[in-house]
């Protein structure tokens, strides 16, 4: 007999209950100039949340204007909290509840956006950005940690439910994790225990700040998606130790390494005319044309591409789990979340549709018509993100590039 399906029943985090089981993803908006919550993002996640979804996902919050990557992203600081709590305001009326992922970018940003040259956990040179990278001091740490519980402070002003700590894709806690950006020689390098150790250190401060009433929800990766990164024996140590050790109480399971290995994370290819085309004037956008193909190579795309690597974390842990990447049909959903899943997580099938949530109530074969062309990634870089089929006048060579990359 057909299992019947629990995606529209409530869940539980921690202290909080969702109404259903879909998270939208923190996808960066890229809707924060001056690093400020603006009406776009507004917009976006009350229609989101107006769209049946459980829970939405502020992305990619800095905790310290070091942590910043991006002219366009929100960084967690006093005086934004208001317009944060008018998002939440207007998630929560209707009937989602809200969450913001804090993350730190560390080696992936450049002096003019960060305010200084990047830092991680070692000293190097970054391609992809590219910079000069800075080791950081045992000093810096401690502090960096401490920023990580001051910003979960901040949530809980700004009204949200729950926090989601980056932890994956190969930004600051991931470049402690992995051998690929730790070659530290003192007590956070070597050994995998002394390279989760500021992971460790983020959690307590984050588990501090978030009491009784938040939910904490942690992005991590199962493979960095390249030789020489991390891969399943040690991830699933690293989600043990945030199930037994650290008190995570949801765990997203992703995967790839901005960079690395960046379309490991979201599969298809990367549009380079889509990308360079927003890009401001200057050497970058030629530098892109002629070396990203080579730097940024294609991984194919499959309905639900993380699956196989995330049931071997359903076998090995008990806590509640969130399965991202590539979910586009309410087939593939109710098959994830029969598999044992606690939640769903989708990023494109909620750009290309907000109300896909609403369509899937009321049609269990309902699809969405994402065709992972990764338009919305290229354009993200330098304005608002955005799915193509919901702009007018495109550029007929960005329409070309689209079509031929969609649905392959
Ligand atoms: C436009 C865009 C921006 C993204 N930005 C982030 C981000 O800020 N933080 C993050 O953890 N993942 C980010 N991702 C990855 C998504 O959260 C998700 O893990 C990935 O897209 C796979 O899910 P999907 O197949 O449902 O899109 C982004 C994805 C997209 C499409
Ligand atoms: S731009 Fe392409 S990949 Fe992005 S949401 Fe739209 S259809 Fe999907």
């Amino acid at each position: 007999m057909e299992k019947e399906s629990v995606l529209f029943t409530p869940g539980k985090i921690g202290p909080l209950t969702l109404r259903n089981r879909t998270i939208r993803a923190a996808a960066f908006e890229s809707m924060c100039p001056g690093n400020a919550p603006s009406d776009m993002l507004y917009d976006y996640h009350k229609s989101v949340a107006a769209g049946g979804i459980g829970m939405t996902t502020l992305a990619y919050a800095a905790v310290t204007q070091s942590g910043l990557s991006f002219e366009r992203q929100l960084w967690m600081r006093p005086d934004i909290i208001p317009g944060v709590k008018r998002i939440t305001d207007a998630i929560h009326k209707e009937g989602a509840a809200a969450s913001i992922q804090l993350g730190h970018c560390g080696n992936m940003s450049h002096k003019n956006i960060c305010g200084c040259t990047p830092i991680s956990a070692s000293s190097g040179f970054n391609i992809y950005s590219p910079t000069l990278v800075r080791g950081m001091k045992p000093s810096e740490i401690v502090a960096m940690a401490k920023a990580f519980g001051q910003a979960v402070h901040l949530a809980r002003e700004a009204g949200m439910d729950a926090v989601e700590i980056h932890a994956g894709h190969g930004y600051l806690i991931s470049q402690f994790l992995s051998p690929y950006t730790n070659h530290r020689k003192d007590e956070y390098g070597g050994s995998l225990q002394n390279r989760m150790r500021f992971m460790k250190m983020c959690m307590d401060e984050v588990m501090k700040a978030a009491g009784q009433d938040m939910a904490v929800l942690v992005k991590m990766n199962m493979r960095d998606g390249f030789k020489g990164g991390m891969e399943l024996d040690e991830t699933l140590e690293v989600a043990r130790t945030l199930q037994d050790e650290c008190g995570a109480q949801a765990l997203i399971l992703s995967g790839g390494f901005v960079s690395r290995a960046p379309m490991y994370v979201m599969r298809g290819s990367m549009p380079i005319h889509a990308l360079t085309h927003y890009m401001p004037f200057g050497w970058l956008p030629i530098g892109v044309k002629m070396a990203g193909r080579f730097m940024i190579p294609s991984v194919p795309f499959k309905e639900a591409y993380f699956l196989e690597d995330a049931l071997k974390f359903r076998a090995a842990l008990k806590m509640p789990l969130v399965y991202v990447g590539g979910l586009i049909s309410r087939e593939k959903i109710d098959e994830v979340l029969n598999d044992g899943f606690e939640f769903v997580s989708m990023a494109r099938a909620l750009l290309n549709d907000p109300s896909f949530v609403n369509k899937m109530k009321e049609d269990e074969h309902a699809r969405c018509d994402c065709g992972h062309s990764n338009y919305c990634i290229a354009r993200m870089y330098s304005i608002e993100m955005a799915c193509h089929k919901h702009i007018q006048n495109l550029p007929k060579s960005i329409v070309k590039e689209i079509e031929k990359l969609e649905y392959k």
